[in-house]
């Protein structure tokens, strides 16, 4: 898949608004602020495909991209805390668990984790609901550019135990979007999820 190609689709308020449920989709998950704009948009190679801020809560709705027919990529809202009115959040919150629980075109999702604080609770919730659900599931360690080599191998290698202890079989690897670590590497990942 060229994902240079990818195509804004739609942005909707909850999931009664998004196109039919057929072909696959792969989300984009994670606390507010962790970096999963970023990574679509460094994914993709353009700036401003999904929307970025430096104030946690930006992406209030769910965003679709197309990489090309029957394979989309979603750029979901943050959990955890944001800078918004709590009804706001409320809101997309709800929305947010409905399109996880109900999106049968949903095959794959991308946990993504700021590289200095992984695996908060809400993190763990997400990443043993994922497994549960049969979902393939990839974690990203972000911002890997904030941290010297020696941290870093520190910390992957701590997720990778935490996660090992919570019996659960999952790939993590580094990721930068301003370094652009790591993107070849989840290009290959969502090939193969996408089956192509
Ligand atoms: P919400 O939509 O609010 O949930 O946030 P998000 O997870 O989509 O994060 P977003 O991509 O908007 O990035 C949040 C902030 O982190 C922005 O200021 C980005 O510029 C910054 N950021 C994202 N990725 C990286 C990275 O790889 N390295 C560095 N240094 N900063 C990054
Ligand atoms: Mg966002």
């Amino acid at each position: 898949l060229n994902y240079h190609m990818t195509k804004f689709v739609l942005s909707a308020p909850d999931i009664r608004h998004l196109p039919p449920d057929t072909g696959v989709e792969i989300a984009f998950a994670g606390r507010s602020n962790a970096g999963k704009s970023s990574a679509l948009n460094t994914l993709t190679g353009q700036k401003s495909l999904a929307r970025t801020s430096k104030t946690p809560g930006r992406t209030q709705l769910i965003n679709l991209f197309e990489v090309a027919d029957n394979c989309r990529l979603v750029d979901l809202p943050g959990y955890g805390y944001a800078e918004v009115p709590e009804e706001v959040k409320r809101k997309w919150q709800k929305s947010l668990s409905e399109y996880l629980q109900k999106r049968d075109s949903l095959k794959g999702i991308v946990i993504l984790m700021d590289i200095r604080h992984p695996l908060k609770e809400l993190d763990q919730n997400m990443i043993k609901w994922a497994v549960d659900a049969e979902l393939s599931v990839l974690v990203l360690l972000t911002k890997s550019d904030k941290l010297a080599s020696g941290a870093l191998k520190q910390q992957l290698s701590k997720v990778r135990d935490s996660l090992k202890s919570m019996n659960a079989d999952i790939q993590v690897e580094v990721f930068s979007s301003t370094k652009k670590v790591g993107v070849e590497l989840v290009k290959n990942k969502l090939n193969h999820w996408f089956n192509v």
